[in-house]
């Protein structure tokens, strides 16, 4: 009998009703949203993950000027169409030093979330330089001034940036970023420290010319690295859970 009576009153009375609704909605919002403050992060850590290099950091901010992501995306969707064409699918925790993340939403091109290793040095400078001297039917279009010298005297500045906005740059990472910088597009320096401070970061003379360093250098030391952080071989998606 009361049953009945409340609901008819609910019913009736748009007010009361909509007071009701908002407070079950509410509940339902406050069980997904408040566990979420209480963790630390959402994103699984998984090895090998490490912030950008110097260079590599440069590179991506010529990345993003240049507006490589509004034709290419970074994100290999689980799909098996995806995974058999680029690789194993994109892990949150491959975007966890990336700000902002370049997963895009466009692909002009083709994903470049793997593209680390799968062609040479000389090929990405070659390829950027005039696209269509090695794939003639490309639309991409060519990239030749980036030959020019990279300035970097803002490098540590950008270190202390992204430090602010929670990578875990050291503070000796900081204090040699230049010389950091420098060393891995100059393979004749002497590296000092470098490959303590960045794992599994190659020192290479990217652009083919080793002595001045330029946008081209800091651009395909970046896209050598994307994709190549986790070892997927040791790594099951039920591994990375549970790390
Ligand atoms: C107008 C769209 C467009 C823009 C802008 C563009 N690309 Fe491309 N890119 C393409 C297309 C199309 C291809 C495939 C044909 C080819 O290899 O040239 C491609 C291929 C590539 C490849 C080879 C990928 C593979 O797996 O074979 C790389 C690397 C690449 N682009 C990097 C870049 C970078 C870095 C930039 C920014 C400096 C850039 N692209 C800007 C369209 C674009």
């Amino acid at each position: 009998m009361f049953k009945k009576f409340s609901h008819a009153l609910i019913e009736k009375n748009l007010i009361l009703m909509g007071v009701l609704s908002l407070i079950t909605v509410s509940i339902g919002g406050l069980v997904q949203i408040v566990p979420l403050f209480a963790v630390e992060t959402t994103i699984e850590r998984v090895e090998g993950i490490r912030p950008y290099t110097p260079l590599e950091l440069a590179g991506r901010d010529i990345y993003v000027r240049e507006g490589c992501y509004t034709c290419h995306s970074q994100m290999i969707r689980p799909f098996r169409d995806e995974a058999e064409r680029y690789g194993h699918y994109s892990l949150a925790a491959e975007s966890l030093y990336d700000h902002p993340f370049q997963w895009g939403s466009k692909r002009t091109g083709p994903d470049l979330a793997r593209v680390g290793g799968r062609y040479s040095d000389d090929w990405h400078s070659a390829h950027l330089r005039s696209p269509r001297d090695l794939v003639p039917e490309s639309v991409m279009p060519p990239y030749a001034f980036l030959d020019r010298p990279l300035d970097y005297r803002d490098i540590a500045a950008a270190l202390r940036g992204q430090r602010a906005v929670g990578v875990p740059y050291t503070d000796a990472m900081i204090a040699n970023a230049a010389a950091d910088l420098e060393a891995q597009a100059r393979p004749e320096m002497d590296p000092a420290g470098f490959a303590g401070r960045y794992a599994n970061a190659r020192q290479s003379a990217f652009d083919g010319d080793g002595r001045t360093v330029t946008e081209m250098d800091a651009l395909v030391a970046y896209l050598q690295m994307l994709g190549t952080l986790v070892r997927f071989g040791d790594v099951t998606p039920e591994r990375v859970r549970q790390q």
